[in-house]
Protein backbone atom coordinates (compact mmCIF):
# COMPACT_ATOMS: atom_id res chain seq x y z
CA UNK A 1 0.00 0.00 0.00
CA UNK A 2 1.02 3.31 -0.55
CA UNK A 3 0.57 6.18 1.44
CA UNK A 4 0.63 9.75 0.66
CA UNK A 5 1.25 10.79 4.24
CA UNK A 6 0.33 15.29 4.83
CA UNK A 7 2.64 17.51 6.65
CA UNK A 8 3.23 16.70 9.84
CA UNK A 9 0.67 14.04 10.68
CA UNK A 10 1.41 10.79 12.06
CA UNK A 11 -0.28 8.12 9.80
CA UNK A 12 -2.90 5.68 11.27
CA UNK A 13 -3.81 2.55 10.48
CA UNK A 14 -0.40 1.49 9.15
CA UNK A 15 -0.26 -2.25 8.34
CA UNK A 16 3.18 -4.36 8.82
CA UNK A 17 5.11 -3.68 5.97
CA UNK A 18 3.65 -0.64 4.74
CA UNK A 19 5.12 1.28 1.94
CA UNK A 20 5.14 5.09 2.08
CA UNK A 21 5.58 7.98 0.20
CA UNK A 22 6.43 11.03 1.34
CA UNK A 23 5.39 14.57 0.46
CA UNK A 24 8.35 16.79 -1.84
CA UNK A 25 9.48 18.99 1.11
CA UNK A 26 10.36 21.70 -1.57
CA UNK A 27 7.70 24.03 -0.57
CA UNK A 28 8.15 22.87 3.01
CA UNK A 29 9.50 25.26 5.47
CA UNK A 30 12.56 23.57 6.12
CA UNK A 31 13.66 25.61 9.32
CA UNK A 32 17.25 24.66 10.23
CA UNK A 33 17.37 21.54 7.95
CA UNK A 34 18.44 24.10 5.16
CA UNK A 35 21.86 24.79 7.04
CA UNK A 36 24.55 22.29 5.36
CA UNK A 37 21.89 20.38 4.16
CA UNK A 38 25.00 19.11 1.38
CA UNK A 39 25.95 16.77 4.45
CA UNK A 40 26.17 13.25 3.23
CA UNK A 41 23.37 10.86 3.58
CA UNK A 42 21.32 13.20 5.41
CA UNK A 43 17.68 12.00 6.62
CA UNK A 44 14.61 13.16 5.04
CA UNK A 45 13.04 15.24 8.15
CA UNK A 46 9.56 13.64 7.62
CA UNK A 47 10.56 9.98 8.83
CA UNK A 48 11.75 11.42 12.47
CA UNK A 49 8.65 13.98 12.15
CA UNK A 50 6.31 11.37 11.81
CA UNK A 51 7.66 8.93 14.61
CA UNK A 52 7.92 12.16 16.67
CA UNK A 53 4.20 13.59 16.33
CA UNK A 54 3.33 10.05 16.69
CA UNK A 55 4.87 9.47 19.97
CA UNK A 56 3.64 12.81 21.39
CA UNK A 57 -0.04 12.44 19.90
CA UNK A 58 0.19 9.43 22.67
CA UNK A 59 2.36 10.82 25.30
CA UNK A 60 2.93 14.15 24.88
CA UNK A 61 6.84 15.39 24.14
CA UNK A 62 9.14 13.45 25.87
CA UNK A 63 12.70 12.67 25.31
CA UNK A 64 14.61 11.37 22.12
CA UNK A 65 17.83 10.32 21.29
CA UNK A 66 20.00 9.81 18.44
CA UNK A 67 23.24 7.82 18.44
CA UNK A 68 24.18 8.68 14.40
CA UNK A 69 23.04 12.18 14.98
CA UNK A 70 24.90 13.76 11.92
CA UNK A 71 24.13 17.00 10.99
CA UNK A 72 21.10 16.96 13.19
CA UNK A 73 18.08 16.35 11.55
CA UNK A 74 16.53 14.02 14.99
CA UNK A 75 17.34 17.07 17.16
CA UNK A 76 15.95 19.79 14.64
CA UNK A 77 12.33 18.06 14.77
CA UNK A 78 12.69 16.65 18.23
CA UNK A 79 12.93 20.16 19.25
CA UNK A 80 10.41 21.33 16.80
CA UNK A 81 7.86 19.19 18.53
CA UNK A 82 9.22 20.08 21.76
CA UNK A 83 11.34 17.06 22.64
CA UNK A 84 14.04 17.23 24.93
CA UNK A 85 16.48 16.72 22.66
CA UNK A 86 20.33 14.20 23.13
CA UNK A 87 22.93 12.98 20.48
CA UNK A 88 26.31 11.39 19.75
CA UNK A 89 27.98 11.96 16.67
CA UNK A 90 32.39 10.62 16.08
CA UNK A 91 32.78 13.69 13.11
CA UNK A 92 33.53 16.73 14.50
CA UNK A 93 32.42 18.99 11.66
CA UNK A 94 28.78 17.01 11.60
CA UNK A 95 29.32 18.09 15.67
CA UNK A 96 28.84 21.72 14.85
CA UNK A 97 26.63 22.17 12.07
CA UNK A 98 24.39 20.18 14.41
CA UNK A 99 24.78 22.52 17.22
CA UNK A 100 24.06 25.64 15.27
CA UNK A 101 21.21 24.17 13.64
CA UNK A 102 19.37 22.96 17.20
CA UNK A 103 20.25 26.70 18.91
CA UNK A 104 17.91 29.16 18.85
CA UNK A 105 18.63 32.99 19.03
CA UNK A 106 16.39 35.58 20.91
CA UNK A 107 15.15 38.68 18.68
CA UNK A 108 18.14 41.22 19.92
CA UNK A 109 20.65 38.47 19.15
CA UNK A 110 19.59 38.17 15.33
CA UNK A 111 19.86 41.66 14.97
CA UNK A 112 23.55 41.76 16.37
CA UNK A 113 24.25 38.78 13.96
CA UNK A 114 23.15 41.10 11.33
CA UNK A 115 25.34 43.20 12.51
CA UNK A 116 28.22 41.42 12.85
CA UNK A 117 27.22 40.25 9.12
CA UNK A 118 27.87 43.84 7.96
CA UNK A 119 31.37 44.18 9.92
CA UNK A 120 32.84 40.91 8.28
CA UNK A 121 31.09 41.94 4.67
CA UNK A 122 32.56 45.35 4.80
CA UNK A 123 36.06 44.45 6.23
CA UNK A 124 36.59 40.98 4.63
CA UNK A 125 38.61 42.21 1.44
CA UNK A 126 41.10 44.41 3.68
CA UNK A 127 41.46 41.96 6.72
CA UNK A 128 45.18 40.58 6.31
CA UNK A 129 46.19 37.09 5.91
CA UNK A 130 46.45 35.44 8.80
CA UNK A 131 48.60 32.14 8.04
CA UNK A 132 48.02 30.20 11.05
CA UNK A 133 44.21 30.36 9.91
CA UNK A 134 45.59 28.39 6.81
CA UNK A 135 43.59 24.54 6.60
CA UNK A 136 45.91 22.08 7.83
CA UNK A 137 45.05 19.61 5.16
CA UNK A 138 47.78 18.37 2.61
CA UNK A 139 47.47 19.88 -0.62
CA UNK A 140 44.87 22.53 0.17
CA UNK A 141 45.44 24.53 -2.21
CA UNK A 142 45.17 22.10 -5.09
CA UNK A 143 41.34 22.91 -4.66
CA UNK A 144 41.23 26.50 -4.94
CA UNK A 145 42.44 29.31 -7.40
CA UNK A 146 45.14 31.42 -5.70
CA UNK A 147 42.75 34.32 -5.84
CA UNK A 148 39.74 32.65 -4.01
CA UNK A 149 42.08 30.61 -1.07
CA UNK A 150 43.61 34.42 -0.65
CA UNK A 151 39.92 35.52 -0.22
CA UNK A 152 39.06 32.62 2.11
CA UNK A 153 41.73 33.26 4.14
CA UNK A 154 40.37 36.66 4.77
CA UNK A 155 37.29 36.31 5.35
CA UNK A 156 37.97 33.83 7.97
CA UNK A 157 40.39 35.78 9.65
CA UNK A 158 37.44 38.44 9.71
CA UNK A 159 34.85 36.02 10.55
CA UNK A 160 37.29 35.56 13.75
CA UNK A 161 37.91 39.29 14.53
CA UNK A 162 34.71 40.12 14.12
CA UNK A 163 32.64 37.24 16.03
CA UNK A 164 32.51 36.40 19.91
CA UNK A 165 33.52 32.83 20.20
CA UNK A 166 30.48 31.08 20.52
CA UNK A 167 26.93 30.34 19.22
CA UNK A 168 27.32 33.21 16.69
CA UNK A 169 31.19 32.27 15.50
CA UNK A 170 30.34 28.78 14.84
CA UNK A 171 27.12 30.72 12.46
CA UNK A 172 29.30 32.37 10.95
CA UNK A 173 31.97 29.37 10.28
CA UNK A 174 28.82 27.37 9.11
CA UNK A 175 28.35 30.33 6.83
CA UNK A 176 31.85 29.26 5.89
CA UNK A 177 31.46 25.88 5.17
CA UNK A 178 28.65 26.83 2.89
CA UNK A 179 30.92 29.11 0.83
CA UNK A 180 34.01 26.34 0.27
CA UNK A 181 32.38 24.05 -1.99
CA UNK A 182 31.23 27.05 -4.72
CA UNK A 183 34.08 29.00 -4.30
CA UNK A 184 36.57 26.04 -5.10
CA UNK A 185 37.68 24.07 -8.57
CA UNK A 186 35.71 20.97 -7.36
CA UNK A 187 32.20 19.83 -8.68
CA UNK A 188 29.07 21.11 -7.52
CA UNK A 189 27.09 17.44 -7.74
CA UNK A 190 29.74 15.38 -6.77
CA UNK A 191 29.52 14.01 -2.60
CA UNK A 192 32.91 13.74 -2.84
CA UNK A 193 35.57 16.71 -3.71
CA UNK A 194 36.57 16.13 -7.32
CA UNK A 195 37.54 18.45 -9.91
CA UNK A 196 36.38 17.56 -13.58
CA UNK A 197 39.20 17.55 -16.62
CA UNK A 198 36.27 17.62 -19.20
CA UNK A 199 34.01 20.94 -17.90
CA UNK A 200 36.48 23.55 -16.36
CA UNK A 201 34.50 25.50 -13.38
CA UNK A 202 34.50 28.80 -12.77
CA UNK A 203 34.85 29.21 -8.74
CA UNK A 204 32.30 31.48 -7.70
CA UNK A 205 33.05 34.83 -6.19
CA UNK A 206 33.60 34.62 -2.21
CA UNK A 207 32.12 38.23 -1.75
CA UNK A 208 28.84 37.59 -3.51
CA UNK A 209 28.86 33.79 -2.23
CA UNK A 210 29.18 34.84 1.17
CA UNK A 211 26.24 37.40 1.09
CA UNK A 212 24.03 34.43 -0.19
CA UNK A 213 24.86 32.01 1.89
CA UNK A 214 24.27 34.14 4.61
CA UNK A 215 20.83 35.49 3.60
CA UNK A 216 19.80 31.84 3.29
CA UNK A 217 21.04 30.54 6.59
CA UNK A 218 19.96 33.97 8.71
CA UNK A 219 15.98 32.74 6.63
CA UNK A 220 16.51 29.43 8.10
CA UNK A 221 18.38 30.24 11.78
CA UNK A 222 15.31 33.05 12.30
CA UNK A 223 12.26 30.95 11.53
CA UNK A 224 13.97 28.31 13.46
CA UNK A 225 14.36 31.01 16.37
CA UNK A 226 10.88 31.80 15.87
CA UNK A 227 9.19 28.67 16.04
CA UNK A 228 11.43 27.89 19.62
CA UNK A 229 10.70 31.08 21.02
CA UNK A 230 9.14 30.07 24.44
CA UNK A 231 10.13 26.49 24.37
CA UNK A 232 11.87 24.97 26.89
CA UNK A 233 13.50 22.21 24.96
CA UNK A 234 16.93 21.36 24.28
CA UNK A 235 19.95 19.87 22.57
CA UNK A 236 22.71 18.15 24.70
CA UNK A 237 25.27 15.65 23.91
CA UNK A 238 25.48 12.65 25.66
CA UNK A 239 28.75 11.03 23.73
CA UNK A 240 30.66 11.15 20.63
CA UNK A 241 30.72 7.30 19.75
CA UNK A 242 27.93 5.52 18.93
CA UNK A 243 29.51 2.05 20.10
CA UNK A 244 30.26 3.14 23.41
CA UNK A 245 28.45 5.68 25.20
CA UNK A 246 25.16 6.01 28.02
CA UNK A 247 23.07 8.52 29.05
CA UNK A 248 22.42 9.87 32.62
CA UNK A 249 18.84 9.82 32.30
CA UNK A 250 16.58 7.28 30.29
CA UNK A 251 15.23 8.28 27.07
CA UNK A 252 11.43 7.65 25.81
CA UNK A 253 12.29 7.01 22.28
CA UNK A 254 15.65 6.82 19.80
CA UNK A 255 15.53 7.73 16.03
CA UNK A 256 18.43 6.99 14.00
CA UNK A 257 19.77 6.59 10.69
CA UNK A 258 22.91 4.58 10.96
CA UNK A 259 25.84 4.68 8.13
CA UNK A 260 25.00 1.96 5.40
CA UNK A 261 26.80 -1.05 5.40
CA UNK A 262 28.92 -0.38 2.43
CA UNK A 263 29.11 3.20 3.65
CA UNK A 264 29.96 5.89 1.94
CA UNK A 265 33.39 7.54 3.69
CA UNK A 266 31.71 10.68 5.18
CA UNK A 267 35.12 12.04 6.23
CA UNK A 268 36.60 12.73 2.67
CA UNK A 269 33.03 13.77 1.33
CA UNK A 270 33.56 17.02 3.85
CA UNK A 271 37.15 17.04 4.24
CA UNK A 272 38.05 20.68 2.96
CA UNK A 273 35.00 22.06 4.58
CA UNK A 274 36.11 20.74 7.89
CA UNK A 275 39.77 21.74 7.28
CA UNK A 276 38.58 25.16 7.07
CA UNK A 277 36.29 25.04 10.08
CA UNK A 278 39.54 23.34 11.89
CA UNK A 279 37.20 20.91 12.53
CA UNK A 280 40.01 18.55 11.35
CA UNK A 281 43.28 18.02 10.18
CA UNK A 282 45.19 15.05 8.03
CA UNK A 283 45.47 13.17 11.43
CA UNK A 284 42.37 13.89 12.84
CA UNK A 285 40.33 12.51 9.54
CA UNK A 286 42.20 9.26 9.59
CA UNK A 287 41.02 9.04 13.54
CA UNK A 288 37.19 9.84 12.49
CA UNK A 289 37.38 7.87 9.56
CA UNK A 290 38.59 4.59 11.62
CA UNK A 291 36.20 5.57 14.41
CA UNK A 292 33.36 5.21 11.37
CA UNK A 293 30.66 2.31 11.54
CA UNK A 294 31.14 0.72 8.47
CA UNK A 295 34.29 2.06 7.13
CA UNK A 296 36.94 -0.26 5.64
CA UNK A 297 39.33 0.25 8.37
CA UNK A 298 37.58 -1.53 10.56
CA UNK A 299 38.19 -5.32 9.41
CA UNK A 300 36.15 -8.36 11.36
CA UNK A 301 38.81 -9.97 13.27
CA UNK A 302 38.37 -11.79 17.00
CA UNK A 303 34.47 -10.73 16.07
CA UNK A 304 31.64 -12.86 16.72
CA UNK A 305 29.00 -14.00 14.10
CA UNK A 306 25.63 -14.50 15.36
CA UNK A 307 24.32 -17.85 13.21
CA UNK A 308 21.74 -16.05 11.36
CA UNK A 309 24.38 -13.47 9.46
CA UNK A 310 26.76 -15.97 8.83
CA UNK A 311 25.80 -17.23 5.99
CA UNK A 312 25.19 -13.98 3.97
CA UNK A 313 28.78 -13.47 5.46
CA UNK A 314 30.11 -17.09 4.16
CA UNK A 315 28.66 -16.01 0.79
CA UNK A 316 30.50 -12.62 0.59
CA UNK A 317 33.83 -13.87 1.56
CA UNK A 318 33.30 -16.30 -1.51
CA UNK A 319 33.28 -13.34 -3.27
CA UNK A 320 35.17 -10.93 -1.51
CA UNK A 321 37.37 -11.75 1.91
CA UNK A 322 38.29 -7.59 2.51
CA UNK A 323 34.23 -6.74 2.36
CA UNK A 324 33.45 -9.79 4.56
CA UNK A 325 35.76 -9.03 6.72
CA UNK A 326 33.87 -5.45 6.85
CA UNK A 327 30.26 -6.40 7.05
CA UNK A 328 31.28 -8.21 9.87
CA UNK A 329 32.61 -5.43 11.73
CA UNK A 330 29.80 -3.22 10.72
CA UNK A 331 27.34 -6.15 12.57
CA UNK A 332 29.53 -6.43 15.53
CA UNK A 333 29.33 -2.21 15.79
CA UNK A 334 25.55 -2.34 15.11
CA UNK A 335 25.33 -4.83 18.12
CA UNK A 336 27.24 -2.66 20.61
CA UNK A 337 25.14 0.18 19.54
CA UNK A 338 22.25 -1.47 19.78
CA UNK A 339 22.86 -2.92 23.70
CA UNK A 340 23.90 1.09 24.69
CA UNK A 341 20.50 2.34 22.89
CA UNK A 342 18.62 -0.91 24.74
CA UNK A 343 20.09 0.90 28.30
CA UNK A 344 19.30 3.98 27.26
CA UNK A 345 16.00 3.61 26.84
CA UNK A 346 12.94 3.19 29.25
CA UNK A 347 10.74 -0.02 29.28
CA UNK A 348 8.36 0.45 27.29
CA UNK A 349 10.87 3.16 24.85
CA UNK A 350 11.27 2.13 21.14
CA UNK A 351 14.42 2.62 18.79
CA UNK A 352 13.47 3.62 15.26
CA UNK A 353 16.08 2.75 12.71
CA UNK A 354 15.97 3.89 8.95
CA UNK A 355 18.13 1.21 7.22
CA UNK A 356 18.95 1.08 3.23
CA UNK A 357 19.84 -2.81 2.13
CA UNK A 358 23.05 -3.02 1.00
CA UNK A 359 24.17 -5.10 -1.83
CA UNK A 360 27.65 -6.34 -2.37
CA UNK A 361 29.33 -8.12 -4.52
CA UNK A 362 26.03 -8.52 -6.38
CA UNK A 363 24.29 -9.99 -3.01
CA UNK A 364 21.63 -8.61 -1.56
CA UNK A 365 21.97 -8.40 2.42
CA UNK A 366 19.00 -7.41 3.79
CA UNK A 367 20.56 -5.33 6.71
CA UNK A 368 17.09 -3.75 8.40
CA UNK A 369 16.37 -7.46 9.29
CA UNK A 370 19.37 -8.62 9.91
CA UNK A 371 19.75 -5.47 13.03
CA UNK A 372 16.37 -6.62 14.09
CA UNK A 373 17.40 -9.80 14.94
CA UNK A 374 20.63 -8.42 16.88
CA UNK A 375 18.16 -6.48 18.22
CA UNK A 376 15.76 -9.37 19.37
CA UNK A 377 18.81 -11.22 20.93
CA UNK A 378 19.60 -8.71 23.06
CA UNK A 379 16.03 -8.34 24.10
CA UNK A 380 14.26 -5.88 22.02
CA UNK A 381 10.63 -6.88 20.40
CA UNK A 382 10.73 -5.84 17.13
CA UNK A 383 7.09 -4.39 17.24
CA UNK A 384 6.41 -2.28 13.70
CA UNK A 385 7.95 -1.89 10.17
CA UNK A 386 7.54 0.29 7.27
CA UNK A 387 9.67 0.85 4.77
CA UNK A 388 9.56 4.67 2.00
CA UNK A 389 10.73 4.55 -1.72
CA UNK A 390 13.53 6.70 -1.77
CA UNK A 391 12.93 10.05 -4.60
CA UNK A 392 15.91 12.28 -4.00
CA UNK A 393 18.91 10.00 -4.87
CA UNK A 394 21.00 13.45 -4.55
CA UNK A 395 21.41 12.81 -1.19
CA UNK A 396 21.97 9.64 -0.81
CA UNK A 397 24.50 7.03 -1.54
CA UNK A 398 25.46 6.53 -5.10
CA UNK A 399 25.82 2.94 -5.73
CA UNK A 400 25.77 2.36 -9.28
CA UNK A 401 28.90 0.38 -9.73
CA UNK A 402 29.47 -3.32 -10.30
CA UNK A 403 31.31 -3.96 -6.73
CA UNK A 404 29.46 -1.94 -4.59
CA UNK A 405 25.83 -2.67 -6.09
CA UNK A 406 23.08 -1.14 -8.05
CA UNK A 407 21.05 2.17 -6.62
CA UNK A 408 19.03 1.52 -3.56
CA UNK A 409 14.86 1.74 -4.09
CA UNK A 410 13.92 1.66 -0.93
CA UNK A 411 14.61 2.94 3.04
CA UNK A 412 13.38 0.67 5.94
CA UNK A 413 12.26 1.62 8.88
CA UNK A 414 12.19 -1.24 11.77
CA UNK A 415 11.10 -0.19 15.23
CA UNK A 416 12.66 -2.44 18.09
CA UNK A 417 10.38 -2.38 21.58
CA UNK A 418 12.04 -2.28 25.07
CA UNK A 419 9.63 -4.47 26.71
CA UNK A 420 8.23 -3.64 30.49
CA UNK A 421 8.71 -6.48 32.02
C1 LIG B 1 23.57 8.31 7.77
S1 LIG B 1 24.51 9.49 8.61
C2 LIG B 1 23.30 10.26 9.64
C3 LIG B 1 22.72 11.43 8.95
C4 LIG B 1 21.76 12.19 9.84
N1 LIG B 1 20.56 11.46 10.09
C5 LIG B 1 21.44 13.51 9.16
O1 LIG B 1 20.30 13.73 8.75
O2 LIG B 1 22.38 14.32 8.98
C6 LIG B 1 25.40 8.55 9.77
C7 LIG B 1 26.26 9.35 10.73
O3 LIG B 1 26.87 8.45 11.67
C8 LIG B 1 28.11 9.00 12.03
N2 LIG B 1 28.91 7.92 12.63
C9 LIG B 1 29.54 6.89 12.02
N3 LIG B 1 30.17 6.13 12.91
C10 LIG B 1 29.94 6.67 14.13
C11 LIG B 1 30.32 6.33 15.45
N4 LIG B 1 31.10 5.28 15.72
N5 LIG B 1 29.86 7.10 16.46
C12 LIG B 1 29.08 8.19 16.22
N6 LIG B 1 28.71 8.58 14.99
C13 LIG B 1 29.13 7.82 13.94
C14 LIG B 1 28.67 9.55 10.72
O4 LIG B 1 29.67 10.52 10.97
C15 LIG B 1 27.40 10.14 10.08
O5 LIG B 1 27.27 11.49 10.44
Amino acid sequence: MTLVLPFAEAPQNLAWGDTLSYPTTRTMRLYTHRIFNRYPARSINLVPRQLLHAYKQKNGPGRVLDPFLGSGTTAIEGLLAGFQTFGVEIDPFARLVAEVSTTPFTKSELVELRQYFSEIALSWPSTPVDEKLRPKLANIDYWFSEENFEHLLRLKHAIHQVCPSGPALNFFLIVLADVIRPCSRAERQTLKPYISKKFTKTPAPVGATFEKSFENYFTALSEFSEEMAGKAANFTWVGNDAVQFSTEKSVDLAITSPPYLNSIDYTRCIKIESAWLDCADDKVIKQVKNGQVGDESRKGKGVEIPVFIKPYLDELEALDQRRAGIAAHYFDDMRRNLQCVFDALRPGGCYHLIIGNSIMRGLEIPTHELTAKLGQEMGFEWSDYFRYKLKDHRLSIPRQNNTTGGKIEHEHVITLLKPIL
